[in-house]
């Protein structure tokens, strides 16, 4: 059984939270550990579920990861990198969407890999043909087993030309994993470009990889032969960072986030200014707070980097129920993520969903069947409600609607929350929310 949150709403999020490095990088490069000759030092690594994961994968096939017992700073030695059991591998079905990541790093070193079946949030079908089509274009053979898939490549993987259908973060990253010490070179075309693959490019490039970023998304990797170890502290998590920003907005609190970055956030800090938002941007952190008076409504659309991130959509929606007037939100990374507003809505929020593309762009998902435009009217007052966390950002966002809400909430489900938020309730604590957790052992605590 989950933990329990009891949740006594109104009280205003003030105070400090530090954020490490991103949930969509540290798994990563934890996988392009594999690439190396020699060991790997990873830095800044946060706590949550897909570290635990990726550690345990990593072992798995006989790669040691030490946890400095300070620091808790990474050192992964791929020495000697093993074949792995399927039973054991398969341990970890459903866990977590990184292990198709595996696929390129494990051909390198053991010639063969073995995934289990994927999990991560329902926020859209989730489809793996990208990635599967990529290890193919490499040369890769994939076999879809009754549990997980095993994949080869009998000749090894080869540098080829690939285009991607949409700018992908993962397909993107699956190319730079297997192309890196693939033979010969690699022109990937309609690329992703995010922070963290950026930043996943320098850890690649701190072991020996030659990729150059072009302008127009295309991405050129000349494959090496061989690959060193790397020491890298990761790049702070700009997810986590928006999540704060936003519980300060909705609960008319004021949360420095040690750690958020400027230069990964610029589409964020802009937009949070246009709501009305208050900030002091500085060199380790940025203080978000509510100035007081009323917030604005906005018109928003989700995109690939540059553009509004995806993740940052579900806190700033709840915010935007507080927000005087009409505010219209496009999603078009997901064609399923806003499934979370039924609970705003039992909570008081005027939210009214539309298949329609409400945005000034037509995305992929118009003409079809997907709720994938949101209409929110406000401010409306929120009030307490029994919810059940249906995925990562959809949980932070219950939970601080929980927390700005007038009366009790009894929250379920929350451990899915630890999964993308270091150390979620203690932060929660820090910052002066009021609740109660009672533990899987039917214990009640704070934390
Ligand atoms: N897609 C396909 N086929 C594929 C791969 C993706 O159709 O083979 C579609 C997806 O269904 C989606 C779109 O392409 O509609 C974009 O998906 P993408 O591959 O970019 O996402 P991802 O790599 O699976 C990562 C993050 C997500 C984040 C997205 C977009 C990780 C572990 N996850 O997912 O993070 O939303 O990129 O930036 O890096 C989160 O942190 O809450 C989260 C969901």
């Amino acid at each position: 059984m989950s933990r329990i949150l009891t949740v006594r709403g109104g009280v205003p999020l003030k105070g400090r939270v530090q954020v490490r490095g991103a949930k969509n990088l540290v798994p990563k490069a934890m996988v392009a550990a594999l690439l190396g000759n020699t060991p790997s030092t990873l830095r800044n690594v946060p706590e949550i579920k897909d570290v635990e994961v990726v550690t345990s994968l990593l072992q798995i096939h006989g790669i040691t990861v030490e946890k400095d017992p300070v620091t808790g700073d990474l050192t992964m030695d791929p020495a000697n990198a093993k074949k792995a059991s399927s039973a054991e591998i398969n341990t970890h079905a459903g866990d977590s969407r990184i292990p198709i990541l595996l696929c390129g790093p494990l051909i390198h070193s053991i010639g063969h890999a073995f995934i289990p079946d994927l999990g991560g949030c329902k926020i859209g079908d989730r489809p793996i043909d990208y990635h599967l089509e990529v290890l193919r274009q490499f040369g890769a053979v994939v076999d879809k087993t009754g549990s997980g898939t095993s994949i080869t490549a009998p000749n090894g993987l080869k540098g080829t030309k690939i285009s991607l259908p949409y700018p992908s973060v993962g397909a993107t990253e699956q190319v730079l994993l297997s192309a890196t010490r693939a033979e010969g070179i690699t022109e990937l075309t309609g690329a992703a470009t995010e922070p963290e693959i950026i930043d996943l490019i320098a850890i690649l490039q701190k072991m020996g990889a030659i990729i150059s970023v072009q302008t127009d998304r295309t991405i050129r990797i000349e494959g090496v032969t061989e690959l060193s170890g790397y020491d890298h502290t990761a790049l702070p998590d700009r997810n986590e960072s928006a999540s704060w920003a936003s519980a300060a907005l909705v609960t008319g609190g004021d949360i420095y986030v040690e750690g958020a970055s400027q230069r990964d956030m610029m589409t964020f800090v802009n937009t949070f200014r246009k709501i009305g938002g208050g900030m002091d941007i500085h060199d380790d952190g940025i203080r978000f707070f509510h100035k007081g008076g009323a917030l604005k409504p906005l018109v928003l659309e989700t995109d690939v980097h540059p553009g509004f991130m995806t993740d940052w959509q579900q806190p700033l929606v709840v915010a935007l129920t507080q927000a005087e007037g009409v505010s219209i939100v496009h999603e078009t990374v997901y064609e399923n993520r806003f499934g979370f507003t039924e609970a705003l809505t039992r909570m008081g929020a005027s939210i009214q969903l539309h298949r329609e593309c409400l945005g000034s762009i037509p995305c992929r998902f118009g003409q079809r069947n997907f709720t994938h435009s949101a209409v929110i009217s406000g401010s409306t007052p929120l009030t307490g409600a029994n919810i059940h966390v249906p995925d990562l950002r959809g949980g932070f966002s219950h939970m601080i609607a929980a927390l700005a809400a007038q009366g009790t909430s009894t929250v379920t489900g929350i451990d899915v929350i630890s999964r993308g938020y270091e150390h979620f309730t203690a932060k929660l604590d820090g910052l002066g929310a009021d609740f109660d957790v009672i533990e899987a052992n039917g214990k009640a605590g704070r934390k």
